[in-house]
């Protein structure tokens, strides 16, 4: 549960729209007596302008979320609606169409094309786009230019260090503007440098009309989102808003006039 009345002030719940709503969702991987039950029943609304961070022990069912959520996997039972859509009864091809319009995926191993450029990579995500190759290639060094890159542009990934390349997967899941970035593990392959600089590139990408939902065994990471999903066991046990962030955004909505403070 989100904290009872600290949202108010904090959360622009007026221009908030639900981008993710997730019943009761089980995913259960090989058959009885040997199944797995990686998710038990997950219920959670993911909503615009939420910068939030799921942690939790190994196997506790973290990037079995995360794929689920980013329609690179079905549940076993439940239902996952993402911008409205129940994604659960889409053929194949109009998910990935989903996918590709709204959701940039970002991985811990980067998952970047060896062969290609650092502007091939990222334009890669916009090749199903109705758009001409300057267009893509325009539209690819803007988001290398958000990421610090734009001068890397021409390099391969075996050229570049990891933080580098997680910046252009970075790159590449922004490029089409999603409403939702997801991360798995994004700064788990990372120096404590590569990855304060990632967290700020996830801290400038946060905005209201935008969802970014960070998989981290990181607490320090996850220290630096406003919300906080804790799994264990394929269950969601704790939901909270990160109390001191939220408790200084309300000292400015105080100071500023905006209206009562809540206790
Ligand atoms: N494809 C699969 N087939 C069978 N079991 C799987 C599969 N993928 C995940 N699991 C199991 O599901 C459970 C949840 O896995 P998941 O990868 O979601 O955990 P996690 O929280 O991301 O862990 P980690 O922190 O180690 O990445 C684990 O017990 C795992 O072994
Ligand atoms: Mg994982």
């Amino acid at each position: 549960m989100t904290t009872a009345g600290l949202t108010d002030p904090v959360v622009p719940s007026a221009t908030s729209k639900n981008l993710f709503q997730l019943q009761d969702v089980y995913r259960i991987y090989g058959e009885e007596p040997v199944a797995v039950h990686a998710l038990d029943g997950v219920s959670v609304e993911i909503n615009s302008g939420d910068f939030m961070a799921i942690i939790g022990p190994s196997g506790s069912g973290k990037s079995t979320l995360l794929g689920l959520l980013g329609c690179l996997d079905l549940p076993t039972r439940g239902s996952i609606k993402v911008s409205g859509t129940e994604v659960t009864t889409l053929e194949d091809s109009q998910r990935s169409k989903l996918r590709g319009d709204t959701i940039g995926f970002v991985f811990q191993q980067f998952h970047l094309i060896p062969h290609l450029t650092a502007m091939g990579n990222v334009a890669t995500a916009l090749l199903y786009r109705n758009m001409t190759k300057a267009e893509r290639k325009d539209q690819a060094m803007e988001a290398l230019t958000k990421v610090g890159l734009a001068e890397r542009h021409d390099h391969r990934p075996v050229q570049m260090s990891g933080g580098e390349q997680q910046r252009v997967a970075l790159a590449r899941a922004i490029v089409t503007d999603p409403l939702m970035i997801l991360a798995d593990e994004p700064t788990g392959a990372l120096d404590t440098k590569n990855a304060a600089m990632v967290m700020e590139i996830f801290k400038d990408l946060q905005g209201e009309n935008r969802a970014i939902v960070v998989v981290t065994h990181d607490l320090e990471i996850a220290e630096q989102m406003d919300r906080v999903v804790s799994m264990r066991d394929g269950k969601i046990i704790s939901d909270d808003l990160n109390r001191e962030r939220t408790e200084s955004l309300q000292d400015q909505f105080w100071e500023s006039g905006g209206g009562t403070k809540l206790e």
